[in-house]
């Protein structure tokens, strides 16, 4: 029950989440090659930012998106393929992928250090990982107390979410060559998630 309140949740957000990072997550994949990688695709928020004929690897854990998946990737021209399993082991050769792509997603991840560690993994020599999440807001500050206070109810309400999940350290102590990493606000109503990082590690 809560997951299907969840989904229809991200359906209604779709246009509210486009206004928030619509323009980053365009830089994000501008030039981007044309088979892509995204872990936790949800239902497909990104597709919109793909140009059309480029085909996506999509591993999304819930089957339950596959309709509406299937349903905007025929919308935006784009072909999917869809592996129903989490990103922690991703059943992709060695090596074999220019770009992974992922937005809202390591915060959910059971294991996040694994999922990076699998990204580099299938990553080829210089490929991409481009990354939108949501953050551990800085000590001491008070949004950092609210995301103590909510953490527990807000990991029920939304589907394991971490709030306070350190991301972007995680990000950075995983070993790629280069990462480039811009640290912003969003200007949400949901103050648990003001905290971001967005931005592309290079294998
Ligand atoms: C908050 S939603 C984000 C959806 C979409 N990426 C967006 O930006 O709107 C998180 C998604 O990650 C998926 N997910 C959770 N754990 C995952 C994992 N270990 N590997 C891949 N996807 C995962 C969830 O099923 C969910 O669809």
């Amino acid at each position: 029950m809560i997951q299907k309140i969840n989904e229809w949740f991200f359906l209604l957000v779709d246009r509210y989440m486009h206004a928030r990072y619509g323009d980053r997550k365009r830089k994000l994949l501008k030039d981007h090659p044309d088979t892509v990688v995204e872990i936790g695709a949800g239902y497909g928020a990104n597709f919109r930012y793909l140009r059309p004929g480029t085909k996506v690897i999509v591993i999304e854990p819930k089957r339950s998106f596959n309709e509406l998946l299937n349903r905007r990737a025929r919308y935006y021209g784009i072909e999917v393929e869809i592996h129903n399993y989490g990103a922690g082991t991703m059943n992709l050769k060695e090596e074999s992928v220019d770009m992974v792509f992922g937005s809202l997603v390591l915060c959910s991840a059971e294991n996040p250090v694994k999922v990076i560690s699998e990204i580099r993994r299938v990553l080829k020599e210089e490929g991409k990982f481009a990354f939108l999440e949501h953050v551990k807001a800085e000590r001491d500050t008070w949004i950092c107390k609210v995301q103590h206070i909510v953490e527990r109810p807000w990991k029920w309400v939304f589907d394991g979410c971490h709030v306070s999940r350190d991301t972007g350290k995680v990000i950075q102590n995983a070993h790629f060559s280069k990462v480039e990493m811009q640290e912003f606000e969003s200007r949400t109503v949901f103050v648990p998630i003001i905290p971001h990082v967005c931005g592309v590690a290079i294998k």
